[in-house]
């Protein structure tokens, strides 16, 4: 029986997928509908413009070369906080939709234990019951998820210091900066991963698809379970 949330999301996907189409070729496999995607791309426009403003708040070297960008410093403190709420918000709805793939397993604390491996390239695929999400992917959601919380109970006293008082706004800050700091390294190893690190990846956001031979080297769990009755075997490279 399904869920609320996932009628929610398939009503979401259909209407999205009404307006745009994702084209899927003969050796690739749908990895992100056009719903996915546009949240996505959200999520990340809106991250970037918290990033660069509250980087021209957080330091005087820094406002020199962001503040400008926004209108100058009062603008930049004004839009700031809802540029956090656009990004909390658009990612309530990636938590929506991707609340099942990213649910934690056996499987992911076992591929924490051997992320020394992952790192270091040790192997060429990734172990057979990787799934749609690897566990460094649900990692990196679920700090999200946490660092979006963090930003919000911190920055409502920052955003409004006379209603709240000055102690828990300056309490505010010293938690903001840390869930500022999580996000930031996050993003940095993020982009990395989605870019140069592993090629095929990229596309997934902008295109939708992924190339069967990647998903097989690299989700091999989805990938068994998207081909179950076709090509069971390696996929030709
Ligand atoms: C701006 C540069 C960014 C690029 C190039 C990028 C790229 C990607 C790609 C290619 C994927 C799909 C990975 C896959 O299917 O396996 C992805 C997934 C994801 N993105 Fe981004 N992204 C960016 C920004 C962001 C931002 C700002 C956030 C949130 C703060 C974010 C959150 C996520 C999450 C939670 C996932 C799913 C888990 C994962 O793949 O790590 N992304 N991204």
């Amino acid at each position: 029986m399904s869920t609320a949330v996932e009628r929610f999301d398939e009503r979401a996907r259909a209407r999205f997928g009404a307006h745009a189409r994702t084209v899927v070729h003969d050796d690739e496999l749908l990895r992100h509908p056009v719903y996915t995607r546009v949240l996505h791309w959200s999520v990340a426009a809106f991250f970037v413009l918290a990033l660069l403003s509250g980087f021209a708040i957080y330091t005087p070297w820094l406002y020199r070369w962001f503040a400008p960008l926004f209108g100058g410093g009062p603008m930049t403190r004004l839009l700031h906080p809802w540029f956090g709420l656009g990004f909390a918000a658009c990612f309530v709805f990636q938590v929506l939709n991707w609340l099942r793939p990213m649910s934690w397993t056996p499987d992911d604390s076992r591929w924490i234990r051997r992320l020394r491996d992952y790192v270091s390239n040790a192997d060429e695929r990734e172990p057979d019951y990787v799934d749609f999400f690897n566990a460094g992917q649900k990692a990196y959601f679920w700090a999200i998820v946490a660092s979006a919380i963090v930003f919000l109970i911190s920055g409502i006293p920052m955003w409004f210091p006379r209603t709240f008082g000055r102690q828990t706004a300056a309490a505010g800050y010293v938690l903001h900066d840390v869930a500022a700091l999580v996000m930031l390294v996050g993003f940095i190893i993020h982009v990395y991963e989605g870019t140069t690190a592993i090629p095929g990846t990229f596309q997934s956001m902008t295109r939708g698809v992924v190339e069967k031979r990647w998903a097989w080297t690299h989700h091999p769990a989805w990938y068994r379970r998207e081909t179950a009755g076709a090509d069971k075997d390696t996929p030709r490279s």
